[in-house]
């Protein structure tokens, strides 16, 4: 099996390396995977790629050309890949679950550092500050705390901040009504929200779903947490609540203009992105780099759900989290009857 590895760090090489074998045999590409790139995978017959390369019509064009027969999604979303062109061309992969926990903990971790300012504690006190001036915070329990999405994730966010003492309700186009999650409207939420946790994928129905509209039903002090897929916000209506002071606070794990930026060192670069500079600068903004997955149980799920992804296909043709457009949409989907997609 040869795999060619996009987006490669450290820590991907570490956790993927307990699994090469003479078997396997993964080549390491630092660069992301995109039009630009694509010629690297002559020869490979799969391709590794995490959540900011790009696989468009004319990406999958090339690697059909190339005779690549699997994209293996080493994480759990996939709006990066465009699922319809690639249907009866090259199988899809991803790995459905590998720790909701990780992710959920990361969200808390990020809420309770904005709300109790563990951020600036942190630096005063590197410095001998020991003042508690302007650090007042306020208590989580008894809010209300609204999940819009109350999937694997949302569920496990669902469950701590219950834990917390929080009042939590919920939106979620499928919901779940087998769980004991309070469901209101979209609408109902935005209005009765303390704070609002994002937890749904990024579609087509999604994108922007916080926007200058969604914002302005809110709270006045409402915080935004998005530990899901940056373009789920408008950033730039996000900014404007934050300057007119309606927005409290915001938690942002992802950003719409990510790909280029985060996951990198860019300290010695002059940053171009006026938006994200801004949020940057504003105290009650908390971002960190896409890292809610960085967890060593969560990296090690990853690699192995990844490595039997592909060696399920490549011995049995077939893999149970392969994902195509059609999934069950259809009475005659093929994958119900033989388990696999095309
Ligand atoms: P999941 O598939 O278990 O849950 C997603 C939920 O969103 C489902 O309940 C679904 O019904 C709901 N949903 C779908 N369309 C919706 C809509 N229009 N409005 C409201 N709800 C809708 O997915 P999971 O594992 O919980 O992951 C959620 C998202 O978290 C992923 O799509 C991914 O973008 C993101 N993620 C981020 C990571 C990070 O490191 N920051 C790591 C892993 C996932």
């Amino acid at each position: 099996m040869n795999i060619a590895f996009f987006d490669t760090k450290t820590y991907d090489i570490d956790s993927f390396k307990k699994f090469i074998s003479d078997d396997i045999n993964i080549k390491f590409y630092e660069t992301k995977l995109n039009i630009d790139t694509v010629n690297l995978v002559k020869g490979f017959e799969a391709i590794c790629i995490f959540v900011n390369d790009e696989v468009n019509k004319e990406v999958i064009d090339k690697l059909y050309e190339y005779n690549v027969k699997v994209i293996a999604l080493r994480c759990s979303g996939y709006n990066n890949v465009d699922l319809k062109y690639a249907f009866k061309k090259i199988h899809v992969f991803h790995v459905p679950s590998y720790s909701p926990y990780a992710i959920s903990e990361h969200a808390i971790a990020m809420l309770l550092t904005l709300v109790r300012h563990i951020h600036k504690a942190y630096l005063r006190i590197k410095d001998f500050n020991f003042s508690l001036n302007n650090l007042t915070g306020f208590t989580l329990h008894g809010k209300t705390m609204g999940v819009i999405g109350t999937g694997k994730i949302g569920k496990a966010f669902i469950n701590i901040v219950k834990g917390m003492g929080m009042k939590v309700i919920a939106y979620d186009k499928y919901p779940d009504y087998n769980s004991n999650i309070n469901y209101v409207s979209l609408e109902k939420l935005l209005e009765e929200s303390n704070i609002i946790s994002l937890h749904c994928p990024l579609t087509k129905e999604t994108y922007h779903m916080i926007n200058k509209d969604a914002l302005e039903k809110c709270q006045k002090g409402v915080i935004i947490i998005n530990t899901s897929r940056g373009a789920l916000i408008d950033t730039e209506s996000l900014l404007e609540g934050i300057k007119e002071r309606k927005i409290g606070g915001a938690c942002l794990d992802v950003y719409e203009e990510e790909s280029d930026i985060f996951f990198t060192d860019n300290s010695e670069h002059i940053m171009d992105d006026e938006i994200l500079a801004r949020l940057i600068s504003m105290p009650n903004v908390l971002i960190t780099s896409h890292q809610a997955f960085l967890t060593t149980e969560a990296l090690e799920s990853i690699a192995q759900t990844t490595i039997n992804n592909l060696i399920s296909f490549f011995k049995f043709q077939k893999c149970e989290n392969e994902l195509c457009y059609d999934c069950g949409k259809r009475e005659e989907c093929q994958r119900k009857r033989e388990n696999k997609c095309f």
